[in-house]
């Protein structure tokens, strides 16, 4: 590896392939139930749903029980893919769970397909060299983006940046925005819902 303050792009995508850890997401249930609050205000059941860095699919499986029947996710960690498909066969078997790091992939998919497209402490690890994805992210955007991330926290894999500024400039409107503190797991990450 390179020298700690400046991770390539390659390490930062190797260090999620081999560290995914999907047994410890997949217990954060508070983390689900906090997002479906700001999902049910918005989307109907049957919209069509993106979660970027799904990782095991708590949170997409959490909306599947809740009757959310719309969903696909994005995942660049094999490990993660293959213990959401044991964790969660039903989701698995109902989703559309595309491997693949979002770099990869995102130029694939139509604009305005998704009514909505969330990430949770995902951008955040986004290399500097891949931030071109935030404008394809608008992009495919139809009605709702939802971000929950750290914005100020910096170290090797965390990469500070405002994502109100980011999305308005690429056309989106901030709706809401709301620190995360109640959530133990989330303290010092922010919410925010945008509509296109
Ligand atoms: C901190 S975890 C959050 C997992 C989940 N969103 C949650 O809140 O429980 C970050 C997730 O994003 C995935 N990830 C990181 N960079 C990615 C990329 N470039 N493309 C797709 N997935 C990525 C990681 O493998 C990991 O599963």
């Amino acid at each position: 590896m390179s020298n700690d303050s400046e991770k390539t792009l390659k390490e930062i995508h190797d260090y999620w392939k081999s560290h995914s850890s999907p047994d410890y997401y997949m217990d954060k249930i508070d983390r689900s139930e906090f997002l479906i609050n700001y999902i049910n205000k918005y989307i109907e059941q049957n919209g069509k749903i993106l979660e970027i860095g799904c990782n095991v699919g708590r949170n997409l499986n959490y909306l599947y029980k809740n009757n959310f029947n719309n969903l696909t996710g994005i995942e660049i960690s094999e490990e993660a893919i293959r213990s959401l498909k044991k964790t969660y066969p039903l989701l698995a078997k109902n989703t559309n769970i595309i491997h693949s790091p979002v770099e990869d992939i995102i130029k694939e998919l139509p604009t305005k397909h998704f009514e909505l497209v969330f990430t949770m402490a995902v951008l955040e690890h986004i290399h500097p060299e891949s931030e071109w994805v935030f404008e394809d992210i608008a992009r495919i955007t139809g009605g709702y983006l939802i971000t929950i991330e750290a914005e100020k926290a910096k170290n090797w894999r965390i990469f500070p940046r405002e994502y109100k500024e980011i999305f308005e400039r690429f056309g989106l409107k901030q709706l809401e925005e709301t620190r995360c503190d109640s959530i133990a797991d989330l303290r010092a990450y922010t919410l925010r819902v945008f509509k296109k």
